[in-house]
């Protein structure tokens, strides 16, 4: 039955390459998910439009992100034979749909969404917010709605646009009719990966902070950034007791650390408890600490790195991908919007009792 189905829909905004964040945050999740054989589908979502609503002014940041993401997906192995990788401008019916549902939200409702509050902050929006910005979250909501998504894999900053979408399906349903699925957010249970810190220790990765780690940085690179990350500011000598909370370098051992690491790389110690508990101590160095990670890291993000190089190889395979994708999304979609509007009776053309009651009203 087609309401049992369980789909996922997500997707990214391609203003950036993606980086270690994205990565512990939500893309290596939907991996698994893609290759846990759980779901009848998965579609991961390259959100150009989205991107464009704060970026108006920069549509070539936007068109030449477009293939980094697409990169940074395949080589984390999302796999085009098992997802449907697709681009959102090239859905016209998720505008349409974007259209019926901006009328069942009120502005007061969208100013209270916390996503859009921080993000009206953090780039001087306040006294001349772009409407397709404040209404971005409508638009979320015909990203997963018109694709019946039951799961949303994101990050936590991501929970307000799922509640939203919630709350217009269930509008949608109650004023019309049972079309829309209410979608539910996956997030990581892994509290360092719910948000991973910049290197300098700032609580967020961004790419204008110059913080971040990605996943195509070249392993000196890698390398560079993590002897350089911020640690305890008071952990001096080695001698000196340090201190665990809060440093960014335990918080990404904690995101990436697995039963192999220490046996791999740092065997006088058993797991993470036991290194942590040296450090706050006292004896133990953050230039050890450091190398461990470059050893575990560098580990997670090297056959990332060499998948790419060979995708790089082939740029027209991956706008093929691209283009299959969104022809295939597109077909979903436009079965969804159809049933919305037949939902909503501005289906005039495709109804014959309408036509037939119009006949004898005319009589
Ligand atoms: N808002 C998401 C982000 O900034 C990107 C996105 C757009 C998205 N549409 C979506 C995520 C639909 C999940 C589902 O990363």
């Amino acid at each position: 039955m087609e309401s049992s189905k369980k789909i996922i829909l997500t997707g990214d905004r391609p203003t950036g390459r993606l980086h270690v964040g994205h990565y512990v945050g939500s893309l290596k999740r939907r991996v698994e998910l893609q290759n846990s054989g759980d779901f009848d589908k998965t579609f991961i979502m390259i959100a150009d439009a989205q991107a464009l609503t704060d970026n108006a002014d920069n549509p070539e940041k936007v068109r030449e992100n477009i293939i980094e993401v697409a990169l940074d997906y395949l080589s984390c192995g999302l796999d085009p034979a098992k997802s449907t990788l697709f681009i959102q401008s090239q859905i016209a019916e998720l505008t349409e749909l974007t259209f019926y549902y901006m009328n069942l939200v009120t502005v007061s409702r969208l100013q209270r969404n916390p996503t859009v509050k921080s993000e009206i902050q953090m780039r001087n929006f306040e006294a001349s917010i772009p409407v397709g910005f404040f209404t971005y979250p409508i638009s979320q909501a015909s990203d997963i709605t018109a694709f019946k998504a039951t799961h949303v894999p994101v990050g936590e900053d991501q929970l307000p646009m799922i509640e939203q979408t919630r709350e217009i399906v269930r509008r949608f349903n109650s004023i019309y009719d049972d079309v829309l699925v209410e979608p539910e957010a996956m997030i990581p249970s892994n509290k360092s990966c719910l948000r991973l810190p910049g290197t300098d220790g700032k609580a967020k990765m961004s790419k204008s902070l110059g913080n971040c780690i990605y996943l195509s940085d070249t392993p000196d690179d890698v390398k560079k950034k993590i002897m350089g990350m911020y640690t305890d500011p008071n952990h001096l000598r080695v001698e000196d007791p340090g201190q665990v909370e809060g440093n960014s370098v335990f918080t990404y051992l904690d995101a990436f650390c697995n039963e192999h690491s220490f046996e791999d790389f740092l065997p006088e110690y058993n797991n993470l408890d036991e290194l942590k508990e040296h450090y706050s101590r006292g004896g133990l160095g953050d230039v050890k600490v450091k190398k461990f990670l470059n050893n575990v890291l560098q580990a997670e993000l090297e056959p990332i790195r060499n998948r790419r190089k060979e995708f790089e190889k082939d740029i027209p395979y991956v706008y093929e991908v691209l283009k299959k994708g969104s022809d295939a999304a597109r077909e979903v979609a436009a079965k969804t919007l159809s049933e919305v509007k037949g939902a909503m009776r501005i289906n005039y053309f495709d109804d014959i009792e309408l036509i037939n009651s119009q006949i004898e009203r005319f009589k």
